[in-house]
């Protein structure tokens, strides 16, 4: 079944004029485009900077609106014609994670307050306190950690965190926009492991953004690559890695650096 559907989804932005006597742009950031995302799928976009992946998502969940086209979410349109009460419905179904752990969270807050802050917002029911706690252990934080600002704690930790508020209310739906990117090598694996790990515990639907085809290899079954706004290319990871149709694709499969194996 799709949980996703869009349908004929474009997104033109009115770039500012230069000058004075100069013109306004517009600029086609998604060309239409028609994608399903199937419930309980892990799909993952990759292309190059200024593709359109972010925006893309962002339609999708209704944080941005289209300038032609729909969305369906679970069947309910969530694109401009979407009332407030579907864009809370929505907001229920779906975590967010960004790929600047210290940005998105607020300095002011603890962490405590930063993961069960959806749980208030969204008016989730039951023990808060103890589901904040239960769900800072399932990205292995430790329940003392709480307490502490985002400052005291270290950028894989804080990306815990970011995980951690991302899936506090239960989503049905887990979005990544780069979550790994921005976190060095060893950390990286450990939170690729975790998202791995919640896949096969919480029956969710990923939709995970990445420069970085080893993560999209780890973690997708599906794969869309986008270009100049566009996808190109999309089918199963495995095939789609192993004889990619499309020369954008080749060539962004050429540009992964292959780790040369250890000396035996
Ligand atoms: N708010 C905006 N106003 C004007 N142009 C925008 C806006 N957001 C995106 N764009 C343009 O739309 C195009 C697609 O941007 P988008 O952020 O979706 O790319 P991306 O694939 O996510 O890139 P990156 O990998 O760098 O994050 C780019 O050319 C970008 O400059
Ligand atoms: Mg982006």
């Amino acid at each position: 079944m799709n949980l996703i559907e869009a349908r004929g989804l474009q997104r033109d932005f009115v770039v500012p004029r230069p000058t004075t006597f100069g013109r306004a742009r517009v600029q086609t950031a998604l060309e239409p485009t028609d994608l399903d995302i199937v419930a309980g799928s892990s799909v993952g976009i990759i292309g190059e900077s200024g593709s359109g992946k972010s925006t893309l998502v962002r339609l999708l969940l209704g944080l941005d609106r289209p300038t032609a086209g729909t969305v369906a979410v679970d069947g309910r349109t969530v694109d401009a014609g979407a009332s407030a009460r579907t864009l809370h419905w929505l907001r229920r179904l779906t975590g967010l994670v960004f790929q600047d752990p210290y940005a998105s969270l607020d300095p002011r807050m603890t962490a405590g307050q930063i993961v069960g802050e959806p749980l208030w917002a969204l008016d989730v029911a039951g023990d808060r306190r103890a589901r904040v706690l239960e769900v800072l252990s399932q990205v292995g934080l430790e329940p003392e950690m709480a307490d502490r600002y985002p400052h005291e704690f270290s950028g894989g930790q804080r990306q815990r965190i970011a995980l951690a508020r991302a899936i506090v209310h239960r989503p049905r739906i887990l979005v990544g926009d780069e979550p790994l990117s921005a976190l060095d090598v060893t950390v990286r694996a450990q939170i690729l492991e975790l998202l791995v790990e919640l896949r096969r515990t919480a029956d969710l639907t990923l939709i995970l953004v990445s420069h970085d085809i080893g993560v999209v290899q780890n973690l997708c079954d599906t794969v869309v690559v986008m270009k100049d706004g566009a996808i190109v290319e999309r089918g199963a990871t495995a095939s789609v890695l192993r004889d990619p149709r499309h020369d954008y694709t080749r060539a962004l499969l050429a540009a992964v650096p292959v780790i040369p194996a250890p000396p035996a």
